[in-house]
């Protein structure tokens, strides 16, 4: 079949090697790609979130099956405008119903499908300008720290954390006055819950599931968990402290009452659901919902599965998951993120990335995040993160040095990465 990925970083390098590997796929198209996308399939060049270019494309190279990385087009209904369409409806497209893709796009529309399934997730009242006084009150119930969330999608950056009662209520009058556009007309006022927290990913075709294997990532910048918030320097796979305990009540609080919830409701939902949770004590708590595979996550989640990404897709495709059995490769994964000097914030592009054709070891994947072909056969950065290097080993230990001996052998400008993933599990 002709496969059609969206998106252009790690997670659609990830998603497309392992695509790649499926005897079923014929064609492999990425749009747009990068330079790692390049090498296993076609990168064609289309705006994602422009929908009729996608259906002349798709039409044309008589796509059999869409794959979308990023939530951005979910959130904007692109499943809703393959399914309405006469000459689309026939491709099935891997991802949520705009409705669905709220649990990620609206915090404010998740916390309060969580309450109506008694999901378990931390206290929240949502506020908006007619109502900021009751915004004030609660904040005064709460304990510090204090956290604000603008309702839609903030670019990553919509969540903040407040240590101060005088400024959180501060923040919340900037949030509401516009400080996030509309983004931040209506915020989420959270109790902040302790914990260390993991990422579980569920494959549903909408009535069946496939818990995939659980990750951690590791979002600020700095080592031991310190500076900015990121997009997510590395990850590891498995999760030691997401045992069979733990991840049975996930399963029976959290997963089951999520398909059945969004089953009752009649929301359309064949695809991946991304629970950011945290675990307080030993129980599992939801912080966030995304409607699509994490970054970088995926990068390790794929390295850990072993069945045929198609056998799956197509499981969706069809509603009939529940005739697969999902088996995990026991070995450890891990993946560090190289980004560019500066990132998050303002950092420099197209730097000559040297060093990507030493690698021969079946222990590592380099799988490009940031980066684009320049003349020459040149690859250059063209993002924050850059390359995600994925390696297996027995253990989580062997499996990083692995990693960080291949990143000893790569170099570009201003080349950045943590030494410490996995340090705290
Ligand atoms: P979110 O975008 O909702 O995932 O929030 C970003 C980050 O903020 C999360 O990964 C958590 O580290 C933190 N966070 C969000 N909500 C809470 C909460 N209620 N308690 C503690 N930390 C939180
Ligand atoms: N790594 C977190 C995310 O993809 O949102």
């Amino acid at each position: 079949m002709n496969i059609l990925l969206l998106g252009s970083g790690g997670r659609e390098h990830a998603l497309a090697w392992k695509l790649k590997q499926s005897k079923k796929v014929n064609k492999l198209f990425i749009a747009p790609g990068n330079a790692g996308t390049a090498a296993e399939g076609t990168n064609v060049n289309l705006n994602i979130s422009d929908f009729d270019s996608l259906k002349s494309f798709a039409l044309t190279n008589h796509i059999h099956l869409v794959v979308v990385g990023p939530e951005d087009p979910l959130v904007k209904g692109i499943y809703d405008f393959f399914k309405n369409d006469p000459l689309l409806q026939h491709i099935p497209l891997i991802g949520p119903s705009r409705q669905g893709a709220r649990l990620e796009g609206s915090k404010d529309f998740a916390k309060a499908f969580m309450k109506r399934h008694q999901i378990p997730t931390a206290r929240y009242q949502s506020i908006t300008a007619e109502n900021m006084t009751e915004g004030f009150r609660f904040l005064d119930t709460l304990t510090a720290p204090y956290v604000l969330k603008a309702d839609g999608l903030a670019a990553g950056k919509g969540v903040l954390i407040i240590d101060r009662l005088d400024e959180a209520k501060k923040e919340l009058a900037d949030m509401l006055a516009g400080k996030f556009g509309e983004a931040g007309k209506t915020v989420v006022i959270e109790e902040f819950l302790s914990g260390i927290e993991c990422s579980v990913f569920v494959l549903t075709d909408g009535n069946n599931y496939k818990i995939l294997p659980v990750a951690k990532d590791y979002k600020r910048v700095g080592k031991g968990d310190t500076g900015l918030n990121t997009g997510g320097m590395g990850a590891v796979s498995p999760v030691p402290f997401a045992g069979k305990a733990f991840m049975e009540k996930v399963e029976t609080r959290i997963i089951r009452p999520t398909i059945e919830g969004l089953k009752t409701e009649g929301i359309d939902y064949k695809g991946f659901i991304f629970l950011g949770l945290i675990n307080v004590a030993g129980e599992p708590f939801v912080i966030e919902y995304n409607c699509r595979m994490g970054d970088p996550e995926t990068e390790v989640v794929m390295l850990r599965l072993q069945n045929d990404l198609v056998d799956l897709l197509e499981g969706v495709a069809t509603g009939r998951l529940n005739e697969l059995t999902l088996t995990e490769d026991p070995r450890t994964a891990v993946t560090v993120m190289l980004v560019s000097g500066g990132y998050p914030q303002a950092y420099e592009k197209g730097k000559r990335i040297t060093g990507l054709a030493n690698d021969t070891s079946p222990q590592t994947v380099i799988f490009h995040a940031g980066t684009s072909c320049g003349p020459e056969a040149a690859i250059l950065t063209s993002g924050g993160r850059v390359l995600a290097v994925s390696s297996y080993g027995r253990d989580k230990e062997e499996a990083l040095e692995q990693s960080y001996k291949v990143i000893s052998t790569l170099h570009f400008h201003h080349m950045y990465f943590r030494t410490d993933i996995g340090f705290d599990l």
